[in-house]
């Protein structure tokens, strides 16, 4: 701006203080007469140009009045003590300086600059509205408003929620108004004493006794003594909705299904018809309550309206999942105390499922459950290693040993002796199934006599109690006992590979690792696609045989799920185990970065619908579609987990649903990371 403006009338020169307030202040009065003098000149032209193009076209004397009446801006006569007051002014001291005809003249001039400025409101206000008695059109799209006119005798707490969470898109306006307890008091001694008479004169009629009159005196009469005391307040609340949809159809519908959910909590709404506009206005979130359609309410129902409690899953036993990011609250959960344990865990690569997981089995080991980890990666060997527990590199090339003819400890009580030996026969003849191929009946009777056999050389037998504490035969006992056994000779030929020959090693032996810790991690990278299915099948049983032994708070952690949904066995048995888990005390924790491979697999969406715990973190957009099917995702948290950054993401469980951002103290992240640059560090440190 230059220094001096003329405008004709006063001349402001640039002396005021930069960066004061009062700088703002003397700027907008300037700016407002430099836009009336350039409006009025810019008019003026234009009626210049006017009279000399139709100057053979005499303007009627009308016409000129009406020139004359285009408003002038205000005119400010006293200039120079103006100009004094602008240069000198401090609103704080000088106000009184200020005549009311200066004040009129400013105030004035503000306005006119205020004209001229864009505000929020100009960005917000829709292009057009129609009202309608029984709608209200916003932008062509319509809209219901409803409002609460009878709330039932009992609320329950949270009970707003599945409004909250209806997904869509939907205003819902609270409005509170305290009322002095004193004044309520007063009401209600008047109401109960009208009561009080009702009842005695019903008495005197001999008419029978009015129950609900009963129960409406005994409310009254626990209010009274509530607000006596204070422990209670009185307030009115009006409660308003207002639903959105494309069409009058849609609304329609949405209208409908709001009405239910609400007569479900027996929540009476009206829909505001002849009032639309006020009821409409009533939901903007401007706090102005239109409809002024209240319910008397005091402290404990209207503490059961407050509607963000979904969001928190807190409680006082269990372990930390991590932290709610909705309102930085500790998500604390005991999974067991869910209708199942199980728990699916969802992402993308790299977006921290193990990592998750991991977090889950360090805190759940503090806490006394036992955990049970596949490991497809060779990820867990670090927490393996640190907590103390096994790890089993199953892989021709190990030295570890697990014999498959090991008895189970103690199955539960009502079991007779005998039952574990059987059960582990059938399983035994089934693993032979899977070494020896297909066998004639002949051979089949004589597999499973072998069997049996090499059980009594060790010198258990049906009748054996506790036939765990003795040694164990194993695949070379049962290979010598084949041969020794008429025709059992080409079946001995044929599990030799298993005893001395290529796929000797892991199975052939007394086990020689402890299954008993806390924590027996099984590493299944380097397993060979030939043994993959014998040792799945082994795995799979011990697993089994475990969890039915001893009742005890359980993890079976299945990392890389998808890869195990796959195959036929494996896939049946997983599902099978998470059906039953909850009998055993066991979770099934199952982690799968293949969205697609996981759900098409015939075994993958039954474990879903089976798992109270479901943890989502960050998704590749075209896995998102799928998921939100199957979850029941609402928008928001689908855009939530397409923009989650790694640990972060949604936890549900049961129904409750919060976002959740997952977190790791430095030294659980020390054993737990995968990020090569902190493992080369770490290494570095240890040398
Ligand atoms: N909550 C978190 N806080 C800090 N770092 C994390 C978090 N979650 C994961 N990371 C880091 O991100 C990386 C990938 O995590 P993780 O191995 O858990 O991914 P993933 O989802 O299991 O991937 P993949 O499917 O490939 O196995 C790791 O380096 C890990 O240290
Ligand atoms: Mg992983």
């Amino acid at each position: 701006m230059p220094d001096k403006q003329t405008t004709g009338q006063i001349t402001f020169e640039n002396t005021e203080k930069q960066g004061t307030s009062e700088h703002g202040f003397v700027e907008g009065i300037k700016a407002k007469w430099q836009k009336h003098v350039d409006k009025n000149k810019a008019k003026a032209a234009a009626r210049d140009q006017k009279e000399k193009t139709s100057s053979n076209d005499p303007i009627k004397e009308s016409d000129k009045k009406e020139v004359q009446k285009t408003p002038q801006p205000a005119k400010i006569e006293n200039t120079d003590e103006l100009k004094e007051l602008f240069e000198t002014f401090d609103p704080k001291k000088d106000k009184k300086k200020l005549t009311k005809k200066m004040r009129r003249q400013i105030i004035e001039a503000e306005k006119a600059y205020q004209h001229g400025v864009s505000s929020i409101k100009d960005l917000v206000a829709p292009t057009s509205v129609e009202v309608t008695p029984k709608s209200f059109k916003l932008n062509g799209m319509m809209t219901k408003s409803f409002f609460v006119f009878n709330y039932p005798r009992f609320l329950d707490a949270n009970w707003l929620n599945p409004i909250i969470n209806f997904d869509v898109a939907m205003d819902i306006s609270m409005f509170v108004y305290p009322t002095k307890s004193d004044q309520m008091l007063k009401i209600l001694r008047k109401k109960v004493a009208e009561m009080l008479s009702t009842k005695r004169i019903n008495a005197k009629r001999g008419a029978i006794n009015d129950t609900s009159l009963d129960t409406a005196l005994e409310d009254a009469e626990q209010l009274r003594v509530d607000l006596q005391r204070g422990m209670e307040r009185f307030f009115q609340v009006g409660l308003y909705f207002t639903v959105y949809a494309e069409n009058a159809e849609k609304l329609d519908t949405v209208c409908k299904q709001l009405e239910t959910l609400l007569g479900t909590q027996m929540v009476m709404v009206r829909s505001g018809d002849f009032q639309t506009e006020r009821a409409f206005e009533s939901t903007l979130p401007q706090a102005t309550d239109m409809l002024d359609i209240v319910q008397n309410m005091n402290t404990a129902p209207l503490s059961s309206t407050f509607p963000f409690v979904s969001s928190s899953l807190t409680s006082n036993e269990g372990i930390m999942y991590g932290l709610n990011r909705h309102n930085n609250s500790l998500i604390i959960f005991d999974r067991f105390k869910l209708e199942n344990a199980n728990q699916v865990v969802f992402a993308k690569s790299g977006a921290g499922k193990s990592y998750a997981v991991k977090l889950d089995v360090l805190r759940s080991l503090m806490m006394g459950t036992d955990v049970i980890i596949l490991d497809p990666e060779n990820e867990y060997e670090t927490l393996t290693k640190t907590v103390g527990g096994t790890y089993i590199n199953i892989s021709l090339n190990s030295d570890q040993r697990i014999n498959p003819f090991d008895l189970p400890a103690t199955f539960s009580k009502e079991e007779k002796p005998g039952e574990s030996l059987r059960e582990a026969a059938i399983n035994l003849s089934g693993l032979m199934n899977l070494m020896l191929g297909n066998r004639t009946p002949v051979e089949q009777g004589l597999m499973d006599r072998a069997i049996l056999q090499s059980y009594e050389l060790k010198g258990i037998t049906q009748d054996t109690e506790n036939p765990h504490e003795l040694e164990m035969p194993t695949m070379k006992d049962l290979k010598n006992v084949l041969e020794s056994l008429e025709g059992g000779r080409e079946l001995a030929v044929r599990l030799e590979r298993f005893t001395e020959g290529t796929f000797s090693g892991l199975f052939s032996d007394q086990t020689n690792v402890n299954l008993e810790s806390g924590l027996v991690t099984f590493c299944i990278r380097d397993l060979e696609d030939q043994l993959r299915p014998i040792s799945m099948y082994i795995l799979l049983n011990f697993i089994w045989n475990k969890v039915r032994s001893e009742l005890k708070r359980r993890l079976l952690v299945v990392d890389e799920a998808w890869n195990i949904v796959q195959h036929e066995d494996s896939g049946r048995f997983l599902h099978g185990l998470v059906k039953r888990a909850r009998k055993y005390y066991l979770g099934v924790t199952t982690i799968t970065q293949d969205v697609e491979d996981f759900l098409d697999s015939p075994w993958g969406k039954p474990i879903i619908t089976n798992s109270s715990l479901q943890l989502l973190l960050r998704q590749a957009p075209v896995a998102t579609e799928r998921l939100k099917k199957v979850f029941d995702l609402t928008e928001q948290e689908t855009s939530l987990l397409l923009n989650s950054k790694v640990g972060q993401g949604l936890f549900f469980a049961g129904n409750q649903h919060v976002a959740i951002q997952i977190v790791a103290s430095p030294g659980e992240d020390q054993i737990i990371t995968t990020n090569p640059e902190e493992l080369i560090a770490q290494r570095k440190k240890k040398k």
